[in-house]
This record gives structure tokens, sequence and C-alpha cells, in this order.
């Protein structure tokens, strides 16, 4: 059924679309085709005329989500940017058939501020970014610029690599933002290469991830892929495992042994936290890099490798050059493309997708039968910062499944960190000027609804024994829906 919109969009049309001036960064680009499904005619006008600047943006309009369907079988959008709240097909429904139909297509959701589980739905399902009611139209700008990005990118891709595009699926690394993307471009393509690569970022971005994908989409992916913690050996040590030692090079070496250049021969080695390795050591790596040859420790025979080196660091590199830690000549050769890992804070609309990923791989999760995640705790780790990254998010998700009670992860169930951050009950945010006996009763009704009028779930959640519970649900005339 229809429901009208709690706002008035007409209202608004005035102070969203105020005729500001847009950046228009299409000045380069091809024709982008956009569609707007909105059964409000006042805001095809308005985007219209806000966007009546950029010359190669064709807009088309369609009043509702069947409609959209209909003109998408003539018209190849590259963008739909739709309503939630539509009569007949609702922007979620149209959105999971454009998914199906056209799965190149970017679909943009419009969602009001109270709809946030509608965004994170439309994220589930494959919606490229959502627009939170009010917007003003620099968000919209800002959408249609990725978007021209991403398009010119996936063209030249497609044009370049012509039936290469199925390699380009990353399985196990979870991400839609733009950022991502580009990384993922990047991973195809020094694949094909034998460069060596510089993975920077902070801690728990993925930057091992990223190594393991380049390597297994080489030509090398038959041979090892070594991983060597810099950070966690001593100079001694990590110059007998690298070049390998001879018999009696050093006390304890009472056999000779190969090092790793010699085992990940023709595979690839993985050098994480770089930025601690001593200066000694530097030079030997030089060496490897220019010309593939090494010593073992305690010989003078030069030994031969093809090595491809991928080097990851949280450090600053260029600023530990400067203090003279590190080599600027062996920077030159590590970084001959480098690649950066972004914080999930720069990229908050992949919490939903990495979170539903780690769920669904976390054993617990199947065992207890949880479902997804409340409105309230997805809020939460949307609004986090995250400063363990990925690795802080899967974690906190693992947790949170030993703790849930429910078919849904609760703020409840989130470490202390977050939680702390709750507003629960959600329902004394919106309602200011209530009395205690008022907000009680609401309180009660809302924690009845989000454990589906299960009275036994909702007194441990409220603390109270269930005879109490059921004192409060007469006294305040609560009772359970038919
Ligand atoms: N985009 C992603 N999708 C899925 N899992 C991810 C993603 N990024 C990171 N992870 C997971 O998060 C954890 C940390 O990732 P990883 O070890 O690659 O980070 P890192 O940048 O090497 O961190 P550090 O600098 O601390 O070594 C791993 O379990 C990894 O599988
Ligand atoms: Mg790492």
């Amino acid at each position: 059924m229809f429901e009208k919109n709690k706002y008035n969009k007409k209202d608004q049309t005035k102070t969203l679309y105020s005729e500001r001036k847009l950046f228009n960064p299409m000045a380069e680009a091809t024709q982008t085709k956009l569609l707007l499904v909105d059964d409000e005619s006042a805001y095809h006008a308005a985007f219209r005329r806000a966007l009546r600047t950029w010359k190669d943006l064709q807009i088309e309009t369609a009043p509702g989500g069947r409609e959209a369907l209909k003109k998408l079988e003539v018209y190849p959008a590259d963008i739909v940017i739709s309503d939630v709240r539509m009569p007949h097909m609702d922007g979620l429904a149209l959105l999971h058939e454009i998914k199906a139909r056209y799965p190149h297509t970017f679909v943009v959701m419009i969602t009001g501020h109270a709809d946030i589980q509608d965004a994170v739905k439309a994220m589930k399902l494959g919606a490229y970014d959502y627009l939170l009611k009010p917007f003003d139209m620099d968000a919209v700008a800002i959408i249609l610029k990725k978007v021209i990005e991403h398009k010119n990118l996936f063209h030249d891709n497609i044009i370049a690599d012509g039936d290469q595009r199925e390699n380009r699926r990353f399985e196990n690394i979870i991400g839609q933002d733009p950022k991502m993307f580009t990384i993922y471009e990047m991973i195809s393509a020094v694949a094909k290469s034998d460069a060596s690569v510089l993975l920077t970022g902070e801690s728990g971005t993925g930057k091992e991830l990223v190594a393991e994908a380049i390597h297994f989409r080489s030509n090398r992916k038959q041979n090892a892929f070594i991983r060597v913690n810099c950070a966690a050996l001593t100079e001694t040590l990590i110059n007998s495992e690298l070049f390998g030692h001879e018999k009696g090079a050093f006390s304890g070496a009472t056999t000779s042994k190969k090092g790793y250049l010699e085992v990940a021969d023709k595979g690839t080695l993985f050098l994480d936290e770089i930025g601690d390795i001593q200066p000694q050591t530097q030079i030997s790596l030089l060496r490897v890099l220019e010309l593939g040859s090494y010593q073992r420790v305690g010989s003078t025979s030069a030994l031969q490798t093809d090595v491809r080196i991928i080097c990851a660091t949280n450090q600053d590199l260029v600023q530990a050059i400067q203090e003279k830690t590190f080599r600027a000549d062996l920077f030159y050769r590590i970084n001959v493309v480098s690649i950066h890992l972004p914080p999930l804070r720069e990229r908050r609309l992949d919490v939903p997708h990495l979170a539903e990923y780690f769920l669904k791989k976390c054993k617990t999760s199947d065992d207890k039968n949880i479902k997804g995640f409340s409105n309230e705790a997805m809020r939460l780790l949307m609004k986090y910062d995250w400063p363990g990254n990925v690795r802080e998010l899967a974690n906190v998700i693992e947790h949170a499944a030993v703790f849930a009670k429910f078919s849904q992860i609760q703020p409840a169930d989130l470490p202390e960190g977050l939680k702390s951050m709750a507003s629960f009950p959600p329902v004394t945010l919106t309602l200011p000027s209530h009395s205690l006996a008022q907000a009680e009763s609401i309180l009660i009704r809302s924690v009845l609804e989000e454990c589906e009028w299960n009275l036994k779930k909702a007194a441990k959640i409220l603390e109270i024994a269930r005879g109490t519970l059921y004192g409060k649900m007469n006294k305040y005339g609560i009772s359970k829906p038919d």
C-alpha cells in the first residue's frame, strides 16, 4: 500500500534545489544517461533545472517503478536515481529488478532520515549509494561525478581487455566504494606485470589481502607466495630467513638452510612492515631488486632468484628517508607501483557489506540462526570510526554473534566502545517532552516490538522480572496487536 511521505516534498524543493551554480566535471566525458524515478513531478523539474549546465548529461524521468522498467527497455541508463517510497512498485523492488536485468547500471536511492533501514536494505541489494532527505544538489553532483569516472574506467577496460572481465572479480575482497573499484583495477593491471608494488595504509585495511590477490592473479600463481613479517624478526634472523645460511655461519646454524628468496623463486615474496628492516639488509635487498642476486649468510657465492617483491608498510617511508632510516634508492625500487588502502571510515558505505560478509563467515551465526542486524545496531556500526579498520570490524561481528540473543544483532551485543555510542532506547531521543510514565510505556512497547512480542526476551532486555513486565503492560494498556 502506498504510504504518503511524512515530509512534504513540494515544500522542500525550494530549499533543496537552490539555484546554486554547480561544478560540472563532465566537460570531457562522453554522454551519461540518468533516469530519475519519482512520483512527484516537482522533483523532475527541479533536477532538470539544477543540472541544466551539465551538457553531456541526458535526463529522462519516470513517475514510478513500473514506468521506469518500461523506459529502461529503450533507454540504457548509466545511473538511476529513485525514491524509495512510491505507489505500486516501490524503489527497493525497482532496485531489485534493475540489478537482475541490468547489473552494470548504478542505482542511487533517495530515503528519508527516519528510514535508514531502507538505505541499509538498498545497499545490501546492490545500490551504489543513497541520498538522505533533505539533500542538496551538491550531493547529487558528487555522486554523478563518481559514476562518470567509473563508467569511463570500465569503458576503457572493456575496450582494452575484451573477455578478461570475468577475471576482475574479487570474491574475497569486499567493497563497493569507488576507492575500492580503483584498487581492483590496479590489482588487475599490476598482476600482469612483475613490477614491485608498495602497499600502504593503516593497520587492518587489507594490505595482505591485496598482496595475495596480486599473486593469485599473476602468472606466478602456481608458485609460492611467501609472507615475511619484517617487524617480528631480529636483523640476524631476517637475513638468515630471507637469504638462507651456510652451516656454521653463526652460532646455532648447525645445518645450511634455504632462504625465502630461494623458496619463492618464480613466485612472490611479500615483505610486510618493510619500514622495519635494518640498513645492511636494505642494501642486500636492493641488490636482489636490481640484479636478482644475493648470497646466503656465511657464503661468498652468488645465487640468482626470479622473485616478484610486494612490500607493505603503515609507516611514512618518505619521512623515514628524510630521517635517514630508510634508503631512498630502495624506496624507489620497491615503489614502482604504489597502492593505498583507504581507512574504513573513509568508505563507510562498505560497512554493511563487510558486516554481512563477516556474519555469514561466522560459524556461531549459523548455529544461532542470526539473520542480520537491527536498524540501531547497523547505525552504530556505520557511525563508528573503526581505528582498527576491517580487522576490527571482523572481530566486532564475531563478538556480536557470540553474544547475540535474537535473530538480529542488537546494540547490546556489540562491544563496549560501540555500545556506548548507542542512543538506546531510541524512543527517548525523539520524545523529549514526555512524563516518565509515558516514556516508560513507549520504551516497553518498542522493546516488545523489537523482540516480536516475546515477553521473556523483552523482560531480559529491560532487566525486569516477567511478572513486572506483565504488570506494566496492563498498567499502560499495552497488548500484542492482532
Ligand atoms: N576489503 C576486505 N574484504 C574482506 N575482508 C577484508 C577486507 N580488508 C581486510 N579484510 C580482512 O581484515 C583482516 C585484516 O586484513 P589484512 O591483514 O590484509 O590487513 P593489513 O592492512 O595487512 O593490516 P596490518 O597492517 O595490521 O598487517 C584480514 O582478516 C582480512 O581478510
Ligand atoms: Mg598485514
